[in-house]
């Protein structure tokens, strides 16, 4: 009987399970959305029960899809929206509040204080290679703890478990308040800030300082091994969850970014490049994060520098949901094709401050450049340029930081079917843009860690000998308009500090 390999894509705006065939390619794929909780501005959140839901669903509607029955899976792999944190009653299995998402901005008071103790946004820098900002998973947590009645006493006495959205998925699934196992990975771990990034282990100082105690938080096993069979029911009986890595770690191993050097983007709610650095972790200088890029098995972790950027995506859907411009995303390319440029226009969607390499969480978004002239293709095409130059700005600091300028780009995610996009991105970065067969790679890099544990794919060589390229933007911007265009982005992005 032919074998194959699920993963579980818990996202920011979707749940989806996907599975695949051992040359990785996708054979079936099950998607639900879930909703978008904005109680105030600058705060996100999601109903966990409703995405525990979701994710049983997803599983059960995939593998009818696939026509195939669930001891033709070999294993399970998780990835998940990093940061985003829950915190539940172990005996019950209900969450005592909503998710906060990585987007949520209300724990700036949490940090500013932090800072204050001493050395500011770089406080905890070297221990866990990220700056204090409301993205990471610690301060929401101490946020929760600190707003819900009675809920740090009761995390103290262990009755609370604290997770990201892996390990809420993970417990569910294991057996949630029937001896569900609470575990997490080092790419997940090493988004919270309470992780020591050199010993993979949680570092009871900062747990002290931060304000979560260690009683609550989950065991860190590595990115590939099995941890459990499935028990909940309809999903997949008894297969091993055997691979669990954040999105952004998984589409960079998906991506087969394997050696030292080798980066790619991810267009998705917002963008995140990754380059691998290796076992060697980069400290770096120009704003970017150090992450755990994966470890697999016993063999040692390999870093990588991050770039996050928090708005791409997610403009698109704001120009459709919010200002009814379009009535859906792919309307967008449509509309703005319509126009040569921008008509002088730029839009910085700062609407969780900006991420790298800025870390400026003061930001708020501004439109600039506006004139008589300008329409509504002009607006869209902003909305366009402004992912390409936000990338171009993290891609800048990785040049900077790494002393070796990337020769090409892979990019993957939602984004990367659309053209205007895609050739602006190459003629902005002076580089090839390449974007692979399959670039469903978040969900096909989690069912590699997972299928790696299992020994359906035999070694890491596997995963390039599957890699294939699908097509290349070369640039052919004129050298002179790229840099006014950027001087003029920069411009803008000087706009959007002092105002929150
Ligand atoms: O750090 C946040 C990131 O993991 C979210 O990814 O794909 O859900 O936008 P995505």
């Amino acid at each position: 009987m032919t074998q194959y390999v699920a993963a579980i894509d818990q996202g920011t705006t979707s749940t989806r399970c996907m599975i695949f065939d051992h040359s990785g390619h996708v054979v079936a794929v099950d998607q639900l959305e879930h909703q978008q909780i904005f109680p105030r501005a600058g705060w996100v959140e999601h109903d966990a029960a409703e995405i525990w839901g979701n994710t049983r669903q997803v599983c059960g509607g995939a593998l009818a899809r696939a026509d195939i029955n669930a001891d033709q899976v070999a294993a399970v792999g998780i990835t998940n929206q990093r940061e985003t944190t829950v915190i539940w009653d172990k005996a019950t299995g209900e969450p005592i509040h909503n998710a906060i998402v990585w987007q949520d901005t209300r724990t700036q008071a949490i940090c500013d204080e932090l800072g204050a103790l001493g050395g500011g946004a770089e406080r905890y820098r070297t221990k866990t290679g990220l700056p204090l900002a409301t993205y990471f998973a610690g301060p929401k947590a101490r946020w929760i703890l600190d707003n819900v009645e009675g809920a740090r006493e009761r995390a103290e006495r262990g009755e609370l478990a604290f997770g990201t959205m892996d390990t809420w998925v993970l417990w569910n699934a294991t057996g949630g308040n029937e001896g569900g196992l609470h575990v997490t990975d080092p790419t997940n771990a090493s988004r919270t800030l309470l992780m020591n990034i050199d010993t993979l282990e949680w570092d009871p100082q900062l747990c002290e300082e931060i304000g979560v105690p260690m009683a609550m938080l989950p065991e860190i096993r590595s990115s590939s091994e099995t941890y459990g069979p499935i028990r909940a029911r309809g999903t997949f009986a008894d297969v091993p969850v055997s691979g669990i890595l954040g999105d952004q770690q998984a589409a960079t191993f998906g991506q087969a970014c394997l050696s030292v050097g080798e980066a790619k983007n991810t267009y998705g709610t917002g963008n995140f490049v990754l380059l691998n650095t290796g076992t060697e972790k980069v400290e770096s200088k120009n704003g970017l994060l150090t992450t755990v890029c994966y470890k697999i098995g016993d063999a040692p972790q390999v870093y990588a520098l991050e770039g996050s950027i928090a708005v791409t995506g997610s403009l698109v859907q704001w120009l459709r949901d919010n200002l009814g411009m379009i009535s859906s995303a792919p309307e967008v390319e449509t509309l703005a094709k319509s126009v040569d440029d921008n008509g002088g226009a730029y839009i910085v969607p700062a609407f969780s401050g900006l991420f790298a390499p800025y870390w400026r969480s003061d930001a708020r978004g501004v439109i600039v450049g506006l004139t008589r002239y300008v329409n509504k293709g002009h607006i869209a095409r902003a909305v366009l340029e402004a992912t390409a130059f936000q990338t171009r700005e993290v891609i800048d600091a990785m040049n900077a930081d790494s002393g070796v300028p990337l020769t090409a780009l892979k990019v993957d995610g939602g984004m990367v079917g659309n053209e205007v996009l895609m050739q602006f991105q190459a003629d902005l970065l002076g580089v090839d843009v390449i974007r692979p067969v399959v670039s469903e790679t978040t969900a096909l890099g989690a069912a590699y860690a997972a299928g790696l544990a299992v020994g359906f794919w035999d070694s890491e060589q596997d995963i390039r000998d599957n890699w294939a390229q699908d097509k290349v933007w070369s640039p052919s911007m004129d050298e002179k308009l790229r840099d006014e265009t950027y001087a003029e982005w920069k411009k803008a992005v000087t706009r959007t500090f002092d105002w929150a």
